[in-house]
């Protein structure tokens, strides 16, 4: 018998921000929520990949709006949720996935300028987002947030000791949010990535590619994760699928904290 292929409409008539959308995980998960039916709102501060990120939801049938945002900033986070809602009426889902790697260096060689930077847009634009996502939906009686972390939210990171503190703080922020807003029907989760073939991975393996090798054999999967897997995890999350989960810290990692 012929199978044809059923449209995904999963998130049909759903409205889902997505942060760090121009690119790497962020837009691989825009680009599958738009192709779910959402309407996507792509937020990042890098205005040429956030526009090209938009377009290919639109040219793919689907609707997207671009904003341009930088997410320390509370008044350009607010104006985010504001022109979300001015566009498409409400927030049903958040991936707050924008954030900075940090240069390889142990504790003891990290500089200060570094450590404002990270903590800035990992922790602070993490909670400035939920903290405008939320206001909007307890107007609306519930939502679904997702986080991004990271392997380094969940284990020691050597040589990466304030990324890994700010990873380690998204997942403080999730699981205390989780548990404030769960009887408002808002789910609060963070996804964990391990190391994942992206622009990021990309500048920290040209930076230093002896690491590739062992950074490789980490993941007992034998091989690095891609943007789209994320994309599934965190579309996982948001969903009804996952309508008893929240607070929790979803590895996606080729099985690296198994060991
Ligand atoms: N790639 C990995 O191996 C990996 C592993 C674990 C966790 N993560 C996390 O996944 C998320 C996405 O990472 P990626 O690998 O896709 O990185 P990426 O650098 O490829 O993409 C990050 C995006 O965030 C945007 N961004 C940075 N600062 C911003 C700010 N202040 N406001 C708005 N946007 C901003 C960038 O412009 C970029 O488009 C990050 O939070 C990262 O820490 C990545």
């Amino acid at each position: 018998m012929l199978k044809v292929k059923q449209k995904d409409t999963s998130f049909e008539g759903k409205v889902v921000l997505v942060t760090g959308a121009a690119g790497g995980i962020g837009r691989a998960a825009a680009l599958a929520f738009g192709r779910a039916g959402a309407s996507v709102v792509v937020a990042d501060t890098s205005v040429d990949g956030g526009h090209a990120t938009a377009a290919m939801i639109v040219e793919a049938g689907g609707k997207a709006l671009f904003v341009h945002t930088n997410v320390t900033r509370a008044a350009e986070v607010e104006a985010l949720i504001d022109k979300t809602v001015a566009m498409y009426g409400r927030l049903d889902c958040a991936f707050n996935n924008a954030g900075v790697e940090e240069e390889s260096v142990p504790l003891g060689d990290a500089d200060e300028a570094a450590f404002d930077r990270i903590v800035n847009v990992n922790i602070k634009g993490a909670w400035l987002c939920m903290k405008y996502e939320i206001r909007q939906m307890l107007k609306q009686g519930g939502g679904a947030i997702v986080n991004t972390a990271s392997v380094a939210g969940l284990i020691g990171a050597p040589t990466q000791p304030i990324y890994a503190a700010t990873k380690h703080a998204v997942v403080g922020l999730t699981k205390t949010a989780a548990a404030e807003y769960a009887r408002d029907g808002i789910r609060i989760n963070s996804v964990c990535p391990g190391v994942i073939n992206t622009p990021m991975m990309a500048r920290a393996l040209k930076r230093e590619p002896q690491r590739e090798d062992r950074l490789r054999k980490e993941h007992p999967i034998g091989r690095f994760g891609e943007p789209a897997e994320i994309a599934n995890a965190a579309l996982w999350l948001c969903s009804e699928q996952s309508s008893f989960v929240t607070g929790h810290q979803l590895a996606v990692d080729g099985g690296l904290t198994a060991m």
